[in-house]
């Protein structure tokens, strides 16, 4: 049985670590974040998707520490750390790059090296494979390197890494090979491309898919507002078609570590090659633009009721970026806290996912109390463990933005 590396323990690594463990696997996970491996040696999760109880269940094969030299005695690395954009929205690999220049130094002939982390087409071959050969070891002859781009969706349990076709493409033939037999270990489907590079520009496929019908149907939401029709109508109307139609919800706009960043890898590098990627950037446009759409909405409503924002009670339910998790990375919902404050509003929250939002002194209220102190509800995102028909009953006036209320409709609620 493989003993298998694994670097950065986040949403992603994580969860891989312990479905590698469960198949008997040694797992040697490592991650500069000391307070995660603590967490990990403790058998306390801080992964959603990953019960506490599993960690503790497998804690003689997980093996979580902070120095890469232990890497050395693995079969195969994974490299699992975040591709941020930079401050400009462009790529920044400074977690890969560090990854890479210390895994150098421990990199053992005959090791497989698997990238999952979201990234531009070429990145690794023209900067993942020179920064491990600072080993003195060539890839795709001394130590084997492959793409495999990682699928996870946190809190979907439908969809799990054992029955969500994995892509990977190796710098060689043997390399994919060596990758494809390590991930029939966790997943019932390997699909094979022919170079890291098609691996890599897949994935950016997938979310720029995500990315601009998102905002196709936000940017319709946005029109639908101004000619007084419901958009909900229509998207349930359209997904009544059974082929050459995909449903996508409007909403406040786009959130997480993926969508909102991956896209501008591939601008970024589009540009090298004389293309702009207009759809790219024209989906990030209207994206951004909704939580803007948003607040004028809750203003609208408010303004309807004889209110102004300055000094109105405003509880958002839910802050995460999508229902059932606690994830707040980039969620439209802090933009548009922001914005309500810039307006004067009063911002208190309900998150059963999110027990603090630091960055603006807030903690989340019991739902009821957050209900029976405002003098509006704005539904950004609609967590399944809340009761959205107590709330368009108890609430005086509510926004929905998810369109979770739809249909139980009465006179105080107003939809995006
Ligand atoms: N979260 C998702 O749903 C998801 C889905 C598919 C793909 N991805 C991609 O997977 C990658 C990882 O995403 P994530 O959500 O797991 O990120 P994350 O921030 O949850 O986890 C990354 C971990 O890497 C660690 N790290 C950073 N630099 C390191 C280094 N030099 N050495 C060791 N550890 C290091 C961090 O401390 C962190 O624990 C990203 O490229 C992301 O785009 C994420």
């Amino acid at each position: 049985m493989a003993t298998v590396g694994i670097i950065g323990l986040g949403y992603v690594g994580l969860p891989l670590a312990v479905a590698f463990a469960q198949e008997g696997c040694d797992v040697i996970g490592v991650d500069v974040d000391s307070r995660k491996i603590t967490s990990i040696k403790q058998g306390d999760s801080y992964i959603e998707d990953v019960p506490s109880e599993r960690l503790r269940e497998l804690s003689d094969r997980i093996h979580a520490t902070t120095r890469y030299a232990r890497l050395a005695k693995a079969d195969a690395v994974l490299i699992c750390v975040p591709t941020p954009l930079t401050p400009n929205r462009e790529p920044d690999l400074g977690p890969l790059l560090d990854a890479a220049r210390a895994l150098a130094e421990v990199l053992q002939s005959d090791q497989l090296v698997v990238l999952e982390s979201t990234t531009y087409p070429g990145t690794t071959r023209e900067r993942l494979a020179p920064l491990l050969e600072e080993s003195g070891l060539a890839a795709g002859r001394d130590f084997h390197l492959a793409f495999s781009p990682e699928r996870v969706d946190p809190g979907r349990t439908d969809y799990t890494l054992r029955n969500t076709p994995k892509v990977l493409g190796g710098l060689t033939e043997a390399c994919a090979e060596r990758a494809e037999a390590l991930y029939g270990l966790v997943c019932e489907r390997v699909v094979r491309v022919s170079s890291p590079e098609a691996a890599e520009l897949s994935k950016l496929l997938e979310n720029i898919f995500r990315s601009v019908n998102i905002a196709l149907v936000n940017e319709l939401a946005m029109l639908t507002d101004r000619m007084g029709i419901d958009v909900w109508e229509v998207v349930e109307a359209a997904s009544t078609k059974p082929y050459g139609f995909m449903r996508f919800d409007p909403g406040p706009g786009m959130g997480g570590h993926c969508l909102p960043v991956d896209p501008f890898y591939l601008s970024w590098r589009a540009r090298e090659f004389d293309m702009a990627t207009e759809f790219i950037e024209l989906a990030g446009k209207v994206n951004q633009q909704m939580p803007y759409h948003c607040v004028a909405k809750a203003q609208r409503a408010l303004n309807d009721a004889g209110l102004s924002v300055k000094g109105a009670r405003i509880a958002v339910l839910g802050v995460s970026y999508k229902a059932g998790v606690g994830d707040v990375r980039e969620s439209p919902a802090l933009k548009i806290i922001s914005l309500l404050r810039e307006l004067g509003g009063e911002v208190s929250y309900h998150d059963p996912h999110v027990p603090t939002l630091s960055e603006f002194g807030l903690v989340n209220r019991p739902l009821e109390e957050a209900l029976d102190d405002a003098d509006l509800a704005l539904i950004v995102t609609a967590h399944p463990s809340l009761d959205h028909d107590l709330i368009a009953r108890r609430a005086r006036l509510v926004v929905d933005l998810r369109g979770v209320t739809r249909g139980r409709h009465v006179g105080n609620v107003v939809l995006l």
